[in-house]
């Protein structure tokens, strides 16, 4: 067997692990070890992997049990804890700052994805310490998102969302702006800037603004790991400390797929 190596990939964010095979039963000290250190860097890259769905589906399960997820008509039709990322399927590649599935009472502890076809050039995922992102914001701000909550529902961008995933995922779920995460310990920003109905006790209109700003601010290069894609890849996502976004700057001739599942998490409290 190959060593398990985990070395970081930028000061703050990301670390690349290698001698791993996914498609291969884990053991339980190894799933341990990455669990850890997903809490740890927030973003694990797992290079070089050659899976199939319930091969993918057993190795996500390391970091928690697969979730449903709401835009249902974008499941792998057979294996539907997969959602396929990929335009030709009338998506658009989600360039805003976010963090998956806020409208769940006990949103995604972790979000994997795998590169299954990568364009040439472009099409990267960027990814942002929310710990960090906290730790940066001045005393007074720190006080006020600690005080302050949202409340969430699903997209109202999103025109071709099934009926069937409104009746169940369309309710008001209010959650804490900041949140402790429940392996690390430290605080991180959180919210869904186009999930976020409104702040609670401010109006929608001033609630996106202060949204706006406030991602405009915390987004320094420093607290950012940009994921540029290689096919076999598997980035997992901890949903609980980070922000994360899709690139956009690809030829949209090219093909680009990748597989999602989210894992389940608790629910966001801070203590
Ligand atoms: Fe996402």
């Amino acid at each position: 067997m190959p060593r398990l190596e985990i070395a970081p990939l930028h000061p703050v964010i990301g670390a690349r692990v290698a001698g791993v095979d996914l498609s291969a039963p884990i053991d339980e000290p190894t799933r341990e070890t990455l669990s850890r250190a997903l809490a740890d860097h927030l973003a694990l890259v797992f290079p070089g992997q050659s899976l199939t769905p319930a091969q993918y589906l057993a190795a996500a399960s390391v970091f928690g049990p697969p979730m449903e997820q709401h835009y249902s008509q974008h499941n792998m039709p057979d294996f539907p804890m997969i959602g396929l990322i990929w335009h030709r399927n009338g998506q658009r590649p989600a360039e805003m700052w976010h963090t998956d599935h806020t409208n769940r009472e006990r949103p995604p502890a972790a979000t994997l994805l795998y590169g299954v076809e990568i364009p040439p050039a472009g099409g990267g995922t960027s990814v942002a310490s929310m710990r960090a992102a906290y730790t940066a914001l001045g005393e007074d701000e720190r006080r006020r998102l600690d005080a302050s909550t949202t409340f969430n529902a699903l997209d109202r961008h999103h025109t071709d969302t099934r009926q069937e995933d409104r009746d169940k995922y369309d309710r008001p779920i209010e959650h804490p702006m900041v949140r402790t995460h429940p392996v690390h310990g430290s605080r991180a920003v959180y919210f869904h800037i186009t999930k976020a109905t409104h702040i609670d006790g401010m109006t929608p209109d001033a609630s996106r603004a202060y949204m706006v700003d406030l991602i405009e601010r915390m987004m320094q290069p420093e607290i950012v790991y940009h994921h540029a894609w290689q096919k076999g890849d598997v980035l997992v996502i901890d949903n609980r400390a980070t922000m994360h976004r899709a690139h956009g700057d690809y030829d949209r001739s090219q093909s680009r797929v990748l597989w999602r599942i989210i894992v389940e998490g608790d629910r966001p409290r801070l203590v």
